[in-house]
């Protein structure tokens, strides 16, 4: 199969791309965030546009120049985030789930910055869990809806995906080694395994972000009507 095709064999569809890490602010100058760069999210949106989707993409915190032809949203923490996906997902028809939410979030946000103390020896910080955005969103999802969800893992790679496949009531999982360096956060190789609800599983081989995106959507088109 060619990769980096020009057919416009996703036009009509309105794929909804989440990328980057959300911020989590603790006080005016402090957040707790994670390694993503946005770079396999922003791939996935390019390449959609590029056959012929509709793409609008939600970016955290991501550096990245805009791929063209995309329509572009910016957020900073996971509330946000889920304030325009909750906008956004009614009208979506793939969403790809390719940000790394924070799993928690400072249990209150200091109006000033926090001030250490000369006898200060440790900080305790007090965290709240961030609502699963995607699971939230899938149990939204409306027939013809695809939702498509990630997992970082670092170890028992395949149980975690499957379990996330299931919890998150997701279409498909795609999951990443982000324990090697070589790929995953902020690497410009990639190489995943797609696993659907449908029982489909494959690996893809080491390749650059941009032909790991062109994989993940010929995958999914094959789901098309
Ligand atoms: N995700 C989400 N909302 C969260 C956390 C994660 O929507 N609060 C999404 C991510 O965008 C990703 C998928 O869930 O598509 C899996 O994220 P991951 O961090 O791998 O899994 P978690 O369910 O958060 O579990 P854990 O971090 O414990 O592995
Ligand atoms: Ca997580």
């Amino acid at each position: 199969e060619k990769l980096f095709t020009n057919k416009q064999d996703w036009q009509g569809k309105r794929v909804l791309i989440t990328a980057g890490g959300t911020r989590e602010d603790l006080d005016p100058v402090r957040y707790l965030s994670n390694r993503s760069s946005g770079k396999m999210g922003y791939a996935l949106a390019r390449a959609a546009r590029a056959h012929g989707a509709e793409v609008t993409l939600i970016s955290a915190n991501v550096t990245l120049p805009t791929p063209p032809g995309v329509q572009l949203v910016r957020v900073r923490t996971a509330q946000d985030l889920a304030a325009q996906l909750q906008t956004l997902f009614p009208q979506t028809d793939v969403l790809l789930m390719a940000a790394a939410v924070s799993d928690f979030r400072p249990a209150q946000v200091a109006p000033q910055k926090i001030k250490k103390a000369a006898e200060d020896a440790h900080l305790t910080l007090e965290l709240e869990a961030n609502p699963d955005l995607l699971k939230l969103v899938a149990t939204q999802k409306k027939p013809g809806q695809l939702v498509v969800g990630f997992a970082a893992e670092t170890q028992d790679l395949k149980q975690n995906a499957a379990r996330k496949l299931v919890n998150k009531k997701a279409d498909f999982i795609i999951l990443n080694d982000v324990g090697n360096p070589q790929i995953g956060f902020n690497a410009d190789d990639n190489q995943v395994t797609i696993i659907g609800a449908n029982g489909f599983e494959t690996q893809t081989p080491v390749e650059s972000k941009a032909a790991i995106a062109e994989r993940i959507l010929a995958v999914l088109k094959k789901t098309f009507n």
